[in-house]
């Protein structure tokens, strides 16, 4: 370890327990950020953890939606959001007067959103779900039609799971994108005793090639079968510095170099002791969208 690192860590964890803070990191973030984390997972095992700690604050390290999920489930405690430029492009792409629009086109369709959505399109939503639980969340809605916002491929793979009318908004996720499937094909050749293992933003075209499509908490999951030793990762790189350090001796091969999420990587060791220091910047729902998104968020909890 650098100098450089031993010296933030140190003020790191002091000024986290002065705070009676909790640290937590997606599975996506820089690897000096998963390592100083108290944990770290998926969209959906974060917000769990978010809603039953009994910090004073939590330190959000991933992006904006996901600091609003956890001040939404913890209104009367403090998100921080080290880096507050970190957004989420796809969660950017529906906004709430565009869902409303979409709502009156379709009056008997439930409206799922993805956790991936800002708090004002969850206060419009009837459920929110994550790729954890997508699945189960949509099987559970007891209307035959459904519209999910706002990734299209997320959707689409959920619809090739269960059996109601899906609509689907044409958001996306810009990293996911950047696999394609002659990346799978080509890696399957060079590693043919390797898992390949897919997020479900992937386009179908390489959830169609994969061995199993998993959330980046599944995928952590798969990754210590006795049965997995080499595996073909479609999902953002982040995730192989977890893989590899849970897993010692087993290869894990990115589907590509450049399923970089930008916003993920905002956030660094600095930024998060400045954010310790100054108790900033704070992400707060207000409590008129809040109380509105959190219901569509405990309906989700309850069913997965
Ligand atoms: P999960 O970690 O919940 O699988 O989500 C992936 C993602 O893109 C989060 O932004
Ligand atoms: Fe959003 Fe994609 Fe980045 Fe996840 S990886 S935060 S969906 S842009």
């Amino acid at each position: 370890m650098e100098n450089r690192d031993a010296k933030l860590i140190e003020k790191i964890l002091s000024l986290k327990r002065e705070r009676n803070a909790v640290i937590l990191a997606h599975n996506y973030q820089l690897g000096e950020v998963q390592d100083i984390a108290d944990f770290v997972g998926d969209s959906l095992e974060l917000s769990q953890n978010a809603a039953r700690t009994d910090a004073d604050v939590i330190v959000f390290c991933g992006v904006h939606f996901m600091a609003e999920t956890a001040s939404i489930l913890c209104p009367d405690k403090i998100v921080l959001l080290p880096d507050i430029n970190a957004g989420c492009p796809m969660a950017n792409m529906i906004t709430a007067k565009e869902l409303k629009e979409r709502k009156r086109e379709l009056p008997r369709a439930t409206v799922v959103c993805y956790i991936n959505s800002t708090a004002e399109v969850k206060a419009e939503s009837d459920v929110s779900c994550t790729s954890a639980n997508a699945v189960k969340v949509i099987e559970n809605v007891d209307s035959e039609e459904v519209l999910f916002v706002p990734d299209q491929y997320l959707g689409h793979y959920v619809s090739t799971k269960i059996d109601k009318k899906m609509f689907f908004w044409p958001g996306y996720c810009p990293t996911h994108m950047k696999i394609v499937p002659k990346h799978i094909k080509e890696l399957r050749q060079e590693y043919p005793l390797a898992k390949v293992v897919v997020h479900p933003e992937c386009r179908a075209e390489v959830i169609a090639l994969a061995d199993q499509v998993l959330s980046t908490g599944g995928m952590c999951r798969y990754a210590r079968r006795e049965d997995v030793s080499q595996m073909i990762v479609g999902t953002e790189v982040g995730i192989i510095h977890r893989l590899r350090k849970e897993n010692p001796g087993k290869i894990f091969v990115p589907a590509s170099e450049h399923a970089v999420c930008p916003n993920m990587k905002l956030i660094n060791l600095e930024k998060v002791l400045w954010s310790l220091e100054e108790i900033s910047p704070e992400v707060k729902v207000p409590e008129e969208i809040s109380l509105r998104a959190k219901a569509a968020v405990d309906r989700m909890l309850e069913v997965a």
